[in-house]
């Protein structure tokens, strides 16, 4: 299991775990609850149509999971929408390294290799919720959002701009 996760596990250990979570949001400054949800920024934009549109998407089921981990929704709803973004995660992913491999990207390979690391992170996370007693931290919408961002803004970038300067070579 990797490190991401055991620490998201530990969190989720501690007793009364939404209590805890209402507890961090009203104990935190303001703008790190704002921080909790994710917005779509020109930054993120990758020029490419396709691929912006899934991201935009992908943003939307982030922010509908974190909001019912917030909100005290309940396992149930809880995991039909982590399911919703393992699909649509598997989707995007599957389109940008199709993608990728039209254009001869050399850095497929270890692109794909960290599309299957996240995808592994929120199989482990759904595990998780199915064998953990306790509410499901806000931890891991925290992991899945920072995650996205992260990806988005290196990994995704370089193959953008792989792409651009492809076709005006
Ligand atoms: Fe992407
Ligand atoms: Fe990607």
């Amino acid at each position: 299991m990797s490190a991401g996760v055991s620490a998201i596990i530990q969190k989720e250990n501690r007793p009364f775990g939404l209590v805890q979570n209402i507890m961090d949001i009203f104990n935190s400054p303001k703008k790190d609850y704002v921080k909790s949800v994710i917005s779509w920024r020109t930054r993120y934009s990758m020029n490419i149509e396709s691929i912006d549109n899934q991201h935009k998407e992908i943003f939307g089921i982030i922010n509908n999971y974190i909001n019912c981990i917030l909100k005290g929704f309940g396992k149930l709803k809880t995991k039909y929408i982590l399911d919703e973004l393992i699909q649509s995660c598997r989707d995007h992913f599957e389109h940008e390294e199709g993608l990728m491999h039209q254009n001869e990207y050399p850095g497929l390979y270890s692109h794909k290799h960290t599309h299957k690391y996240f995808i592994n992170e929120l199989l482990d996370i759904r595990n998780k919720i199915d064998n953990n007693p306790f509410p499901i931290s806000i931890s891991t919408g925290d992991f899945i959002r920072k995650w996205t961002i992260n990806h988005i803004l290196t990994s995704d970038k370089a193959y953008s701009i792989f792409m651009r300067l492809r076709q005006v070579a």
